[in-house]
């Protein structure tokens, strides 16, 4: 499973690229608003950090105007996944923009049915958000179990991203269902390496070592 970081933070996506386990970046306005560099420069930022796909959103409701917009944004680099809601609008767009080689990452996808048409459709990445469904107590993992079997039913080369990630334990289900990717939150990540257990280890054996000859 590749590992994408949600978020727009320069520091945070420096910090999690070092750890060498970064696959690509994950951003919507909510995250971009939190940042004060300018739109255009953040995004051109992170995408010299991170060789993989960086989902940038486009705000536009209209297909011949997502289409613009998406054009405009994946100018910015090559590596720039546009971000585009499942809406009817949204599939028109999709599929102009993946038939011109332009890597779409369909977002706020909260049902199979969503995720079907914008596989149909020619997206690169559906992004089904789990936490947001759980939040509504909606299961959100089973719905990525229906999604990995329908494009396994049906191979899609299209790859499911989980979103809207809350705890470790979404990262673990994730991965036993077979998600292709799991976009986790700064917070999260650092929660997926620590261990109590490893900490006390690491003491033990520090306070040990103090003890040997040498
Ligand atoms: C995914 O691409 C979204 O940016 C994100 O996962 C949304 O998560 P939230 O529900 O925590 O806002």
């Amino acid at each position: 499973m590749k590992f994408f970081l949600d978020t727009a933070n320069l520091n945070e996506i420096r910090d999690v690229a070092s750890w060498g386990i970064l696959d690509g970046v994950t951003t919507n306005p909510s995250l971009v608003a939190k940042e004060t560099m300018p739109f255009p420069d953040l995004i051109k930022a992170i995408a010299e950090i991170v060789a993989g796909p960086i989902s940038v959103e486009c705000i536009s409701e209209k297909a011949p105007e997502i289409i613009r917009e998406g054009r405009e944004l994946a100018k910015a680099a090559p590596n720039i996944a546009v971000k585009i809601p499942i809406t009817i609008e949204g599939l028109k767009a999709i599929k102009v923009l993946s038939g011109e080689g332009i890597m779409v990452n369909t977002t706020l996808i909260f049902s199979s049915t969503q995720a079907l048409l914008a596989a149909k459709a020619g997206a690169k990445f559906v992004s089904p958000f789990i936490g947001r469904l759980d939040d509504i107590s909606q299961d959100g993992m089973g719905l990525i179990e229906e999604i990995v079997s329908i494009f396994e039913n049906d191979p899609y080369p299209t790859e499911v991203i989980v979103a809207s990630v809350r705890h470790p334990r979404h990262i673990v289900d994730a991965a036993l269902i077979g998600a292709d990717i799991c976009t986790v939150p700064y917070a999260v990540m650092e929660k997926l390496v620590r261990h109590p257990l490893t900490d006390l280890g690491i003491e033990r054996f520090l306070k040990d070592w103090g003890k040997v000859k040498k």
